[in-house]
């Protein structure tokens, strides 16, 4: 009989991608998707830990979901409870012992393990589990036609992190970084294309750090590791092939690494329709000194160098960041080279964060400084800035036409449909659901404060 899973998903691109992955696994083994853990045997939780304390918040929503499930299902017993993603990775064994609901714990590189681990549970084992990094691991090939999008989709292309920012978490919970080979990549954007998908994201915690895995900080193509099956390229190579090779008509790609990121990329991206105009590009901060301290491999200088081959493009690029907010050490002064910062690439959108201490990273020896109150000034000093920078980035829309790919149902109200734009912007509409799928132009009539509005032509 088939069984039941339910599957909640907390982070990024990343993350969500990864469940994709998950429940694709689960169907090989006879697991439909519930979308209520009442009805389910296995409860998967799924939850990034790059920024929050994630693990607490892990056994709380165990709980949650076992007295709701104790009060209204109708099946005797419990479900299995299984943990995935980075809080499963750093914390591995120790999820059982905190939890002795949890039966399974599933590493970021063991999504492909999920059905013989599930396999050793019905055996009779009481727990499972698969926490092995290695730099070899394989990439999860998932079919173009198990995908749970059905217009836009992701693609992995590099897995894990060789940066040790001294912030981050992610070369601890993710590995060491992994390039996917070239010919995996270009067939299975094929396949997407060839199932009618419009439009894919190409992601990795760096993109652009595609092909120098093994390399730290570096830029030199003699640093390329020689993939298995695969062509040894950079990533501007890479997006050529996506490009010409795929026929996916919107090629978008996240996260780009500053220090790695290099004229050539833009070259590429203005030489084809089908790349579109946006770039994620985090800086995390304008001060010298504490990019220092973040160990980012780059100055302030070095950044805005790469803004300025950005905006030289002969497309119109829109550009976003990411920037922490009170790391360890940071005066007004270099706050304020922050804003200055951020008046000075005027972002088209921008994540800002408050700075935390995660474990087993370097910072998280360092006295954690900056008190909270003076991180949510800061916060707001910053956020105040980006909104009034922003408002006036979208009010160039205004008047425009823009292609959007029509990709649902906007939340907020029945008549109008959402959508992105080729630089990556929100645009809701009124539109009937026969577009659904299409790209559309659309005339944009206002600038929002998130989001553009518009009619389609
Ligand atoms: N590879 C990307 C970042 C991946 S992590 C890069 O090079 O920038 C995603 C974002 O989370 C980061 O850009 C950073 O802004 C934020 N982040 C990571 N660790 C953090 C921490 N300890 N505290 C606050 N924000 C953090
Ligand atoms: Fe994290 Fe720095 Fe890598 S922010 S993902 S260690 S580039």
């Amino acid at each position: 009989m088939t069984k039941k899973f339910y599957l909640e998903t907390h982070g990024c691109q990343m993350n969500v991608h990864d469940s994709e992955k998950a429940s694709f696994a689960l169907s090989g083994i006879d697991y439909e998707m519930t979308q209520d853990p009442v009805d389910a045997d296995l409860i998967l939780l799924n939850t990034c830990m790059v920024r929050e304390k994630a693990a607490r918040k892990v056994f709380s929503r165990i709980s949650e979901i076992k007295s709701r499930y104790r009060k209204n299902s109708k099946k005797s017993g419990l479900p299995l409870f299984g943990v995935m993603g980075c809080v499963a990775q750093s914390e591995a064994e120790r999820i059982f012992e905190k939890s002795r609901d949890v039966k399974l714990v599933l590493g970021t590189q063991a999504i492909s393990k999920l059905p013989e681990l599930m396999g050793q549970l019905e055996q009779g084992f009481s727990r499972a589990i698969d926490v092995r990094l290695s730099k070899d691991a394989d990439f999860f090939e998932l079919k173009a036609e198990s995908r749970q999008t059905r217009h836009s989709a992701y693609l992995t292309i590099t897995e894990g992190c060789n940066k040790f920012c001294s912030f981050c978490i992610v070369p601890f919970t993710r590995g060491r970084e992994r390039s996917r080979p070239a010919d995996s990549i270009v067939g299975e954007a094929r396949d997407l294309a060839v199932q009618g998908f419009k439009e894919i994201y190409l992601l990795g915690q760096n993109v652009n750090s595609y092909g120098l895995s093994g390399k730290y900080h570096s830029n030199a193509l003699n640093g390329l590791e020689l993939e298995e099956g695969g062509e040894q390229i950079t990533f501007a190579r890479l997006l050529e092939r996506v490009a010409r090779e795929s026929g996916i008509p919107r090629i978008k790609f996240t996260t780009s690494y500053p220090r790695d990121f290099d004229e050539e990329i833009v070259r590429v991206i203005d030489d084809h329709e089908n790349l579109c105009e946006w770039i994620h590009l985090p800086v995390q901060s304008g001060s010298n000194r504490m990019l220092r301290a973040m160990r980012r491999g780059y100055s302030r200088q070095e950044y805005m160098l790469k803004i300025e081959a950005i905006r030289r493009a002969r497309k119109e690029m829109a550009i976003t960041g990411d920037i922490i907010i009170g790391f360890p050490g940071e005066t007004e002064d270099d706050f304020n080279e922050t804003l200055s910062l951020a008046a000075e690439v005027e972002y088209d959108g921008l994540y800002i964060f408050n700075y935390s201490p995660r474990p087993k990273t370097p910072a998280a020896a360092f006295t954690d400084s900056v008190p909270d109150s003076v991180k949510t000034e800061r916060f707001q000093k910053l956020q105040e800035l980006q909104d009034r920078i922003q408002s006036r980035r979208f009010a160039r829309f205004v008047g425009r036409i823009e292609e959007v790919l029509v990709e649902g149902k906007s939340a907020r109200s029945d008549s109008d449909f959402t959508g992105h734009t080729r630089s990556n912007l929100i645009v809701n509409f009124p539109a009937d659901q026969d577009m659904l799928g299409k790209i559309a132009k659309v005339k944009i009539l206002q600038a929002k404060h998130h989001s553009l509005y518009g009619e389609l032509i």
